[in-house]
């Protein structure tokens, strides 16, 4: 079976959206500092867009979770591959995924990183697919809203491949 990329976000409309993130997240947290939990391996290339873009002063660490089994699905067991190297104490959070879709991996992550103490954890997430979401999670910031299709690049990958896709592409299978 061979599969296609269809261009669903151009590099030009990603980069553009994630400077107004980057811009809302400055203002929203003037006077603080932001600590960024990139979630490996997806939310890679917008976690490091993004920090470019915000101007208070942050720091960075990065959790790795899988959801068990390869292919297109999530199938709701999350396991931590990688834990964080910093206490959460005090901090005030932003998890950064690429896309959330079912919810389930995000609401399992918040509800364990809220056990660490942080001031506050608040969610940003490159894509969300609202239709197809299990779980209620609340998500501060969005990028974009996109319909049901699996999609790859900026971070996501179909079977560990075109995460390096500077764009996002809808993968056709043909
Ligand atoms: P959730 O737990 O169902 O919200 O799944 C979230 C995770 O599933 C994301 O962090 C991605 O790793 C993966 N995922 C969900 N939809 C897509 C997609 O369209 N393309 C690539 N990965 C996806
Ligand atoms: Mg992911």
């Amino acid at each position: 079976m061979g599969e296609k990329i269809r261009v669903l976000l151009t590099e030009e409309e990603v980069d553009r959206k994630i400077e107004e993130i980057g811009k809302k997240i400055s203002e929203d947290y003037e006077g603080k500092e932001i600590h960024l939990i990139c979630i490996l391996k997806g939310g890679i290339f917008f976690t490091c867009e993004l920090a470019k873009r915000i101007t208070v002063p942050v720091s960075l660490d990065f959790m790795s979770v899988s959801s068990y089994g390869a292919g297109t699905k999530s199938s709701g067991v999350v396991k931590i591959v990688k834990d964080l190297d910093e206490p959460l104490d005090g901090k005030d959070v932003i998890i950064v995924e690429d896309i959330i879709d079912s919810g389930r991996t995000l609401s399992y992550l918040i509800e364990i990183l809220h056990k660490r103490n942080p001031k506050s954890i608040k969610l940003c997430t490159l894509l969300d697919k609202p239709e197809r979401r299990v779980t209620d999670v609340k998500v501060d910031y969005v990028g974009f809203n996109i319909p049901d299709e699996f999609v790859v690049g900026y971070g996501l990958d179909y079977n560990q491949k075109y995460r390096n896709l500077p764009y996002i592409g809808v993968v056709e299978f043909n």
